[in-house]
């Protein structure tokens, strides 16, 4: 399988449960490198542009302001079918429906405030991983 890189957002619920290292370690164990990342305050902008998708549907404004309510954890991360392999670590959307042992079903209280976002396909990698990050601050392990 090739080495993709995808975007993860640690959102502001697991950020302000403190568990960033946990949520790490989950990557690091299966496999995925850490190939850029930063802790960052979105503005309302920001994050209605990253969520532009999702603009017409009823959760949007409530996504955003969740979204900005606290600092996130922001990373790329790299690896044989990172794309896949983040989204199965992350677990089903709805915390309830996650998977035991997954990220969502261990830290997530309700599928609005669900811990953890994966970029789902190589086209929206490209474009999640570009909108935080320039090439130049992506680094190949
Ligand atoms: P989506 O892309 O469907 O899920 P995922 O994050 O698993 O790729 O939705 C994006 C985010 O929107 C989701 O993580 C949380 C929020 N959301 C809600 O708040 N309510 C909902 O009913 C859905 C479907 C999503």
């Amino acid at each position: 399988m090739a080495i993709e890189r995808t975007l993860s957002i640690i959102k502001p619920d697991a950020v302000a449960k403190n568990v960033i290292g946990q949520i790490y370690a989950r990557f690091e164990g299966a496999g995925l490198k850490i190939a850029a990342a930063r802790l960052a305050q979105l503005s309302r902008a920001e994050a209605e542009a990253f969520y532009a998708v999702h603009k017409a549907r009823p959760f949007f404004n409530d996504l955003v302001s969740f979204m900005i309510s606290g600092p996130v954890m922001i990373q790329v991360l790299e690896g044989e079918g990172a794309i896949a392999k983040n989204r199965e670590l992350m677990g089903a959307t709805d915390p309830k429906k996650a998977d035991k042992g997954t990220i969502r079903a261990d830290f997530a209280d309700s599928i609005d405030a669900n811990a953890v976002h994966g970029s789902d396909a190589p086209e929206t990698a490209a474009v999640e991983v570009a909108f935080f990050f320039p090439a130049m601050s992506v680094y190949s392990r």
